[in-house]
């Protein structure tokens, strides 16, 4: 039976408020969802709290692609993320987001306090700024020629082709992703946290069993490379939180992220007076603390964060359990091939508890990556959930509903089964516990077969043709139904929605780990409803197709006009603004117009076939958007030195496409 009630609380990373939830997100908080579950169903004390992470630059650049303000973009997200994971049967008591008063506060005093305890030097350091977009640039949105192998147009940290690192400085012929512009070098003040400070305190935590092995190696190749001092701080413009006294100094996403679990948890004890948020956070509090992560982002949980919660004065987590990366199919998740699945395109087409059980099927505690294979998932959930499990409840439920007024037998027919059955109960608590998930399912699945294979033996539907064997009948379909709720126990924090449905048709309260020996002996049951329909291979398919980009073409479908385009060769196209310095109408030609264009200082002749929709003087003064590296074309009245945008279906209706006042001549569009 449960150990003495344990008070704890869980957090799961927190996503990016800048796109949407999809399957690999998921397998993260159907994880932590599913240990959280079963950690309430075993009597105990479990808090769930996550949030949107709100702040960055990608957040800033996204929220001005659009239009809005940062503030409405993250609103949208959250709302939008929120809805994923209700749907997913995610079950927070709070989803906050980091951009909050609480989290503001929180920040600060962990800056606070790592600066009284001299753990923060300030650096003139310089760093690459946009000229252009007047901003410094993270080192993701400088692009050049890669130092070691000369690859063009590689990130300013690291070479997608041949792998070297390196700074943003060492590329060659660096280019701003935002502007086009040549970046320039610019002296700034950063704020630094001494990471080599908490080494001991690190050293003595990774020791002590809050890590996996995995982990824990990794980290002792950090501390053999050295600690390095953390750039906590980010210049203005930025969206986040300005550092306390440091006007146009904000601090640096990553500082105030998983601070977020504290805020989110804070605001949740407002609305709670029964919970105590010192008596989960104070350096003696004896609540436990377990932050589930994906393991890219183990550095960010096992090094700056203790240290972070060490100079804010709170304790540190009890453990971080790490998980593997989500492949489709044996490959990493793709858009062309439809499988980056958001969560809302899988809802539109699948049962969520499908996937809650595939990977629960497939997760066991380490960080090996899991595969979701489109064919085995069909196949698994069939076989287990639809062809085992639901099996042995529509084979009994039936004789008890029209032969017995579905009331349950007095007695068990087998109580050494029913015994071995809830026997189990303890291991398969225990590989819970444990986020041996695979092997619970499992286990489950192993109890299944005798269930089914007890009932077979005893044939009831030959039973019910046999007059005076009603009795008989009656005790075989109640063990089966017995035997079943037993499983839907075991299933329940894997599958609460379905549980939910035994619930109602076994006409019990909320089931709980307690309940396993509990026989529902003479207990009246409702009539049996489906509790889950088989997956359809039809329904995936339609799924990965609906995750296809609406460009590419189907295989099956008619072709659409014209070649598809993918990214990589879309992207050498140069798409710059340019001003019309003079239009004229073409001698000879009566669909042309011959415009001269300045592209930021650089002027050029460019033949456009708009006459028929504009008059020439009035393009004068006029933006519009060319392709800036169009070969030349030799024509009858001269060569053309790119070629303007426009769309429509001609005539009047063709329309140049016009940026917006504010841009200017040269600048690239993006
Ligand atoms: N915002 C940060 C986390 C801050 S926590 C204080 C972040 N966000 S994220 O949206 O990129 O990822 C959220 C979580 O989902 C991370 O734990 C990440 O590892 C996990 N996953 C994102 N893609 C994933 C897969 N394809 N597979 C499995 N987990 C994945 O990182
Ligand atoms: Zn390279």
């Amino acid at each position: 039976m449960p150990s003495a009630e344990r008070t704890i609380l869980v957090t799961s990373a927190l996503p990016y408020a800048n796109g949407p939830i999809h399957i690999g997100h998921l397998v993260e908080y159907i994880q932590t969802d599913i240990w959280v579950r079963f950690q309430r169903m075993r009597g105990h004390r479990c808090l769930y709290v996550c949030a949107d992470d709100a702040h960055g630059t990608p957040i800033m650049l996204k929220a001005q692609q659009e239009g809005v303000t940062p503030e409405a973009l993250i609103a949208r997200v959250g709302a939008e993320h929120r809805a994923d994971f209700a749907d997913f049967a995610i079950g927070f008591d709070n989803y906050y987001t980091t951009h909050s008063p609480e989290n503001r506060a929180f920040a600060n005093r962990i800056y606070e306090g790592l600066r009284a305890g001299g753990h923060i030097v300030t650096r003139a350091i310089r760093q690459a700024y946009d000229p252009v977009k007047e901003m410094f640039l993270p080192d993701r949105f400088i692009r050049g020629e890669c130092p070691r192998c000369g690859a063009q147009d590689q990130y300013g940290d690291s070479c997608e082709v041949c792998g070297a690192t390196y700074s943003p400085t060492d590329l060659k012929n660096p280019v701003s992703a935002l502007s086009g512009a040549t970046p320039v070098e610019r002296a700034t003040e950063h704020d630094f946290v001494r990471l080599a400070d908490f080494e001991p305190m690190l050293r003595e935590w990774t020791g002590s069993g809050a890590l996996q092995p995995e982990i824990v190696h990794k980290l002792d190749e950090w501390f053999q490379a050295g600690l390095q001092d953390w750039d906590i701080t980010r210049d203005a413009p930025y969206f986040g939180f300005e550092m306390p006294g440091k006007p146009d100094k904000y601090f640096y996403v990553w500082l105030d992220a998983p601070v977020g679990y504290l805020a989110s948890f804070r605001n949740l004890c407002d609305r709670r007076p029964d919970l105590d948020f010192d008596a989960f956070w104070a350096p003696e509090s004896t609540a436990e603390v377990y932050h589930f992560i994906g393991k890219d982002i183990a550095y960010f949980h096992t090094l700056f964060w203790p240290a972070e919660l060490t100079g804010g004065g709170f304790r540190r987590p009890s453990a971080v359990h790490c998980h593997g990366f989500l492949t489709v199919n044996g490959q990493k998740m793709s858009k062309s091939r439809g499988t980056f699945i958001s969560a809302r395109t899988y809802l539109e087409h699948l049962d969520p508890e499908y996937l809650r059980y595939y990977f629960a099927a497939k997760l066991g505690a380490g960080i090996d990556d899991i595969d979701l294979s489109l064919e085995d998932f069909v196949q698994r959930v069939n076989a287990d959930l639809v062809g085992k499990v639901v099996n042995i409840a529509s084979r009994c439920a039936g004789f008890i509903h029209k032969r017995f007024e579905g009331r349950l037998a007095d007695r068990l027919a087998d109580p050494g089964l029913f015994s071995a059955f809830v026997e189990r109960g303890e291991a398969i608590a225990e590989l819970f516990e444990g986020r041996e998930y695979g092997r619970a399912m499992r286990e489950v699945m192993q109890l299944a077969d005798q269930a089914n294979a007890w009932i077979d033996e005893r044939k009831p539907w030959q039973v019910a043709k046999e007059p005076g064997r009603e009795a008989e009948l009656q005790a075989i379909c109640s063990l089966g139904l017995e035997l079943f709720r037993v499983l839907a126990i075991y299933l329940k924090p894997v599958l609460p929605r379905v549980a939910e449905r035994v619930e109602s048709f076994l006409d019990v309260p909320p089931l709980a780990w307690a309940d396993l020996d509990r026989p529902l002996l003479g207990h009246r049951v409702r009539p049996f409803t489906p509790l889950m329909t088989r997956v359809e291979r039809e329904r995936v398919d339609a799924m990965v197709d609906a995750a296809k980009p609406r460009t590419a073409p189907a295989e099956s479908a008619t072709p659409v006009t014209g070649s598809v385009v993918g990214i990589d060769e879309f992207a050498k196209v140069d798409l710059r603004v340019a001003r019309v310095l003079a239009a004229e109408t073409v001698e000879g030609a009566d669909k042309l117009l011959r415009l001269t264009l300045d592209l930021g200082g650089e002027t050029r002749t460019v033949f456009a076939g708009i006459r028929s929709a504009y008059d020439a003087a009035a393009l004068v003064g006029r933006l519009t958007v060319v392709v800036a590296n169009l070969a030349p074309r030799k024509m009858r009245f001269g060569v053309s030195e790119g070629m303007v945008l426009a769309a429509g279906p001609g005539g009047k209706d063709i329309f140049l496409l016009a940026p917006d006042e504010g841009a200017e001549p040269g600048m690239r569009v993006k």
